[in-house]
C-alpha cells in the first residue's frame, strides 16, 4: 500500500468519527445520477442513510427505501443531539478551509439544506421506526436475504471514511481495505441487480487507494462508471455501478 502522508493533515478536511449527516433526495438523484421515475414500486436499500431525507421522501414518491445507520440505534433526543453537533462541526470546518474545496460553496445555503434534509427526516423518523423503513445496522454484516432490494446505494460512507493515509477523511478509521472488500460484496449479496457507490475519492482528491484493489477481487459483476453532476467538496464526479451478472 503507497504511504500517502506527505499530505499536509492539518490544512485537510479531517474527522476523528463518523459524521451522522444527511442529503435530500435531489442530492440522492444528483450523486448517484438516478432516473427517479424508474424506480417507482422498487424496493431500495440506503446504506448507510444518516440523517438524510432520502428515505421520506422517496417513501412519498412511491419508491420502498428503507435506509440503515447504526446510530438508529439511539433514541430520538440523542439523535437530535448528534445531528447538531455534526452539522455544526461539518460547516464550520468547511468555513475554516475554504482554499481545500474544489467548490466555492455559499455556506448559508448549504447549511440550509443539510437543515431541510434533517427537519423532513426527524419528521419522517417515528413512522419510519415504526413501519421498519429506518433500522440500525451496520455494515460488514446486513440481516437481509440475499437478493433482497433491487437497487443498493451507499454514499458518503465508503472510501471517504476510510483512514487519511490511505484517501479518506477519517483521522483514526478502522475501515481499512479487509472491511471494504468485505462490506461491498455484502452490499452486493443483498442487491438483486445493482450497487452503487459514491464518492469514490477523499480529500487527497485522487483516486482512492482501496478502489482498484476491490475492482479486481469481485467476481460475477460488471463495472461502470456513471458520471454524476452532484458538486463534491473534492471534485468526485464518478459513481460506482456495479452490475450482478
Ligand atoms: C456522512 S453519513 C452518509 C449518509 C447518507 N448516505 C448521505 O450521503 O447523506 C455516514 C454515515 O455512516 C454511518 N456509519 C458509521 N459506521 C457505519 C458502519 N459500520 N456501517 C454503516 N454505516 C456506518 C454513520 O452513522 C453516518 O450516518
Amino acid at each position: 500500500m503507497t504511504n500517502t502522508n506527505h499530505f499536509n493533515r492539518e490544512d485537510s478536511f479531517t474527522f476523528e468519527r463518523v459524521l451522522f449527516f444527511g442529503r435530500t433526495l435531489k442530492e440522492y438523484k444528483d450523486m448517484f445520477n438516478l432516473d427517479l421515475s424508474l424506480l417507482k414500486g422498487k424496493q431500495i436499500l440506503d446504506c448507510p442513510s444518516g440523517p438524510a431525507s432520502f428515505i421520506a421522501e422517496a417513501n412519498a414518491q412511491n419508491i420502498n427505501a428503507m435506509g440503515i445507520d447504526p446510530v438508529y440505534e439511539n433514541s430520538y433526543s440523542k439523535i437530535q443531539e448528534i445531528i447538531l453537533t455534526d452539522l455544526n462541526d461539518c460547516c464550520n470546518l468547511q468555513e475554516q478551509l475554504p482554499h481545500l474545496a474544489k467548490i466555492k460553496r455559499d455556506m448559508v445555503n448549504y447549511r440550509a439544506e443539510k437543515e431541510k434534509a434533517i427537519s423532513i427526516f426527524l419528521n419522517d423518523y417515528e413512522l419510519g421506526l415504526k413501519q421498519s423503513r429506518y433500522l440500525p445496522y451496520k455494515l460488514p454484516n446486513l440481516p437481509f436475504k440475499d437478493n433482497q432490494f433491487d437497487l443498493v446505494l451507499s454514499s458518503n460512507f465508503l472510501f471517504l471514511y476510510s483512514d487519511y493515509k490511505y484517501g479518506g477523511m477519517h483521522l483514526a478509521s478502522n475501515f481499512d481495505l479487509a472491511f471494504h472488500q468485505k462490506a461491498i460484496i455484502e452490499l452486493i449479496r443483498v442487491s438483486h441487480h445493482e450497487v452503487r457507490i459514491f464518492p469514490l475519492k477523499g480529500p487527497h482528491c485522487n483516486e482512492h487507494e482501496f478502489l482498484q484493489p476491490i475492482l479486481n477481487s469481485l467476481e460475477a459483476v460488471k463495472i461502470n462508471f456513471l458520471n454524476t453532476n452532484y458538486a463534491d467538496l473534492f471534485g468526485a464526479n464518478d459513481v460506482l455501478q456495479i452490475l450482478k451478472s
